[in-house]
Order: C-alpha cells, then sequence, then structure tokens
C-alpha cells in the first residue's frame, strides 16, 4: 500500500445514545491500549454524541468524526450542521457521500461536490464514499459509475486539495448483508477508483490517496482484505459497534 495513509474506520450510523458512546469508546481505549499499529482509528457517533466522543477519546489513538456535514456556514437550514461547528468540537474527520445518504435521503454527485468543497475550504479530512449497487455491478457497469462517482464528487477539486481527500469503496451490495467483496474484487475496484483519480489529477497524486473498502468488515475477513495492494483500510458498520469486534478488526488490519 505504498506510503498511504492507513485507517480504520467505524461508522455508527443511528446507533448508541451519548451515554453509549461513552462507555464504548471507554472500552476501545482499554482493549487498543498498547496495540501498536500505525492505522488511525476513528469512530463516526451521531452528531449529537459527538462532544461526548470527544471527550472520552481524549488522550488516546482513537480520533472521531461525523457522519455528514452541510456545505452552509450558516443561515435558515433547519437540521443542518456547519463545517465549522464540528471543527469547534474537535473532529478530525467527516464522512461524504455515503450510499445510505445517497438512497435514503436523496444525496447526489452534485451535493456531495458541495459538501467536499466546503469541508476542503476548512481543516477536517473528507471520507467520500463511493460504490456501485448490485444491479450496476451485474449489468458490467462498476467501473462506469465508480468513474462517475469519483468525477462527480472530485470536480471542484483543487489540485493543492486532492493529498487531503480519503476515499471509501462501499459496494452497496456489500453493506449490511453479510456479502463481503473478496479482496479481488475490492482490489480491482479500487484500482478502477484510483485511475479516475489519476485521470483527473495524476498518477502520484492518486498512488499517495487512501482507499478504504467497506461493507460487511468483520475481524475475520480485515487481514485478507488488508492484504490487498489497493486497500488501504477498511470502514466497518455493523462490526465496529461492539468494542471488542471493532479492536479485532484493529488488530487484524496490523
Ligand atoms: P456494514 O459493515 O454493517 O456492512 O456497513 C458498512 C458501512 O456502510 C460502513 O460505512
Amino acid at each position: 500500500m505504498a506510503n498511504r495513509k492507513k485507517i480504520i474506520a467505524g461508522n455508527w450510523k443511528l446507533n448508541k445514545t451519548a451515554g453509549e458512546t461513552r462507555s464504548t469508546i471507554l472500552e476501545l481505549r482499554n482493549k487498543l491500549a498498547g496495540l501498536a499499529t500505525r492505522a488511525e482509528v476513528v469512530v463516526f457517533p451521531p452528531f449529537v454524541s459527538l462532544e461526548t466522543a470527544v471527550d472520552a477519546a481524549r488522550e488516546t489513538v482513537l480520533k472521531v468524526g461525523a457522519q455528514n456535514v452541510f456545505w452552509e456556514k450558516s443561515g435558515a437550514y433547519t437540521g443542518e450542521v456547519s463545517v465549522t461547528m464540528l471543527e469547534t468540537l474537535g473532529l478530525e474527520f467527516v464522512l461524504l457521500g455515503h450510499s445510505e445518504r445517497r438512497v435514503l435521503f436523496g444525496e447526489t454527485d452534485a451535493t456531495v461536490a458541495r459538501r467536499l468543497e466546503a469541508v476542503l475550504d476548512g481543516k477536517l479530512t473528507p471520507i467520500v464514499c463511493v460504490g456501485e449497487v448490485l444491479e450496476e455491478r451485474e449489468s458490467n457497469r462498476t467501473g462506469e459509475v465508480l468513474e462517475r462517482q469519483v468525477g462527480g464528487a472530485l470536480r471542484n477539486v483543487a489540485p493543492d486539495h486532492i493529498g487531503r481527500i480519503v476515499v471509501a469503496y462501499e459496494p452497496v451490495w456489500a453493506i449490511g448483508t453479510g456479502k463481503t467483496a473478496s479482496p479481488a474484487i475490492a482490489n480491482d475496484a479500487h484500482t478502477l477508483i484510483r485511475s479516475s483519480i489519476a485521470a483527473m489529477f495524476g498518477r502520484s497524486a492518486a498512488d499517495e490517496t487512501s482507499i478504504l473498502y467497506g461493507g460487511s468488515v468483520k475481524p475475520e475477513n480485515t487481514a485478507s482484505l488488508m492484504s490487498e495492494s489497493e486497500v488501504d483500510g477498511v470502514l466497518v458498520g455493523g462490526a465496529s459497534l461492539d468494542a471488542a469486534s471493532f479492536a479485532e478488526v484493529v488488530r487484524a488490519a496490523g
């Protein structure tokens, strides 16, 4: 995986109250203590638990990120939060364009691009999620879909900002289904994503971009996914909710 940043991320989605967030992070702290990993380990709790999460993760290797962010700085946008609000909480990461946002909440490549622009105006590290649905894979359109999603989301990114972006490949058919992509399928998709980035920003920028795999990652399949040359980390849903299993994923990722 060359010199790329290795990231093990846990997307908690709509799970855990603030109290549960605190106790899970405290448990995770204990389990990760003494574990030698050069990976960045990040959890993504719901918005209302972020402050608690940052506090519980203080002085540990654990980092905290948000699951989404709006592009405007302030104003009449009921229900939204801004980049500055997240930054002042002490967060370091934000997920953008998760397939659940796309499928359930109308997110498009264009809205992901706007969010990404706003994030890059600040200091957070964006993790841009892309991935095909089953029907697209079965009709051999995976490459085309990934190219469109990467191209669409990154279209307004300035060349000097590409180095701050992380991409997550999450095939929609593998999310929450128990059907993990095989290491070879993940590696091929990551290669396609890297080619799309190379076409836009050049080969060396593409070679330095970390690309994570997500979709039914578990302690048992982490090592084989991570052994692929193009897989630089994992974005874990269900298996990140339990501190013991997420710690096992971190351990297995090496
Ligand atoms: P699962 O690990 O539960 O399949 O979820 C993956 C995911 O969507 C992470 O963002």
